[in-house]
């Protein structure tokens, strides 16, 4: 990663952590389990990919100040409850994530199941708080099911399927995974009062980076290990899952990544200089090792 965006990185991620621990509910209160089990989820130390690029998409549309934070904040407590639910044994069934046990292997099932859903009923709460109903809306449709929750159901139908056609397997990437992270730019740029046209190179370079995102990540499950990339690899094989590296190879599904990016990359023209930590972003969307 470059340094521009690493640097920037570090400093983001301090920022919403500290947000994130003024908006979560203390571990003090009661029930005590189910705080402990979101924060430490929240804690692990992911990312913090999505509110990175809300924040960004915020600042390259003009917005100022401090008010992308709390949308930021909510989109990852959105993501995390779509990873804790996702490594649950009637999903995924993994025991990594964030280079720590996953939330059911520390706290049990049934408290995993309400961490993840406290999350998200906890991240409306602050979108209603915080930032309004355009951004409900936006953030709603992108997580359910006609995005990410639509994507999950197809991906575990898709589980053992012999032959996964192409347009399927593109649906569940698209859904899953790519809707989320549209949508995190697309908060960021709604808040700072984009225009329609930057609105749409916005979506546009996330439409680009979000399924790149999901191939990358196919191929680590392979080619990377658990230390490296903080999760368990090898489950999209253990679960016979539709992936691009099982219907494309390992380097046709690289090359379509580095594609999907470049487009993307092509989109942002628009922001001129203002794009560049963009562009560098979507680079690392292709090299990342984890
Ligand atoms: C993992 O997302 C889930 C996918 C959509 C592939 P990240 O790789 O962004 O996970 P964290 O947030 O860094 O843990
Ligand atoms: C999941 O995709 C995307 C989500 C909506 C959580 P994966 O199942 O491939 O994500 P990882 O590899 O477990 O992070
Ligand atoms: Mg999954
Ligand atoms: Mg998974
Ligand atoms: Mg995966």
């Amino acid at each position: 990663m470059n340094q521009n965006l690493k640097k920037l990185f570090e400093t983001e991620t301090k920022k919403v952590d500290e947000w994130l621990g003024k908006l979560l509910p203390p571990e003090s209160a009661e029930p005590v389990s189910i705080h402990k089990s979101m924060r430490y989820s929240m804690f692990a130390g992911g990312k913090r990919l999505r509110p990175v690029l809300c924040l960004l998409a915020h600042e390259i549309c003009g917005g100022e100040g401090d008010k992308a934070y709390p949308a930021a904040c909510a989109l990852e407590m959105m993501h995390t409850f779509s990873l804790i639910h996702d490594d649950l044994p009637c999903m995924d069934d993994d025991d990594f994530r964030r280079g720590k046990p996953t939330n059911h292997k520390v706290f049990g099932e049934a408290i995993a199941v309400l961490a993840g859903d406290a999350l998200c009923i906890h991240a409306y709460g602050i979108l209603g708080s915080y930032v309004g109903l355009p951004i409900v809306k936006e953030i709603s449709s992108a997580l359910g099911t006609a995005g990410m929750i639509g994507g999950q159901v197809a991906d575990i139908e898709s589980e053992g399927t012999a032959d996964v056609d192409a347009k399927t397997l593109e649906f569940i990437h698209i859904h899953k995974t790519e809707k989320l992270i549209t949508t995190s730019l697309r908060t960021g740029a709604i808040i700072a009062g984009a225009d329609e046209a930057k609105l749409a190179a916005i979506t546009k370079y996330g439409q680009g980076i979000g399924l790149a995102f999901q191939i990358v990540d196919d191929v680590l499950d392979l080619t990377s290990d658990t230390a490296t990339l903080g999760k368990d690899v090898g489950s999209d094989l253990e679960n016979n899952k539709a992936t691009y590296p099982r219907l494309y190879g390992i380097d046709k599904s690289r090359a379509e990544a580095k594609r999907l990016v470049n487009e993307a990359k092509d989109a942002l023209a628009l922001f001129g200089e203002k794009g560049a930590m963009l562009r560098e972003l979507a680079d690392f969307i292709v090299e990342r090792v984890n």
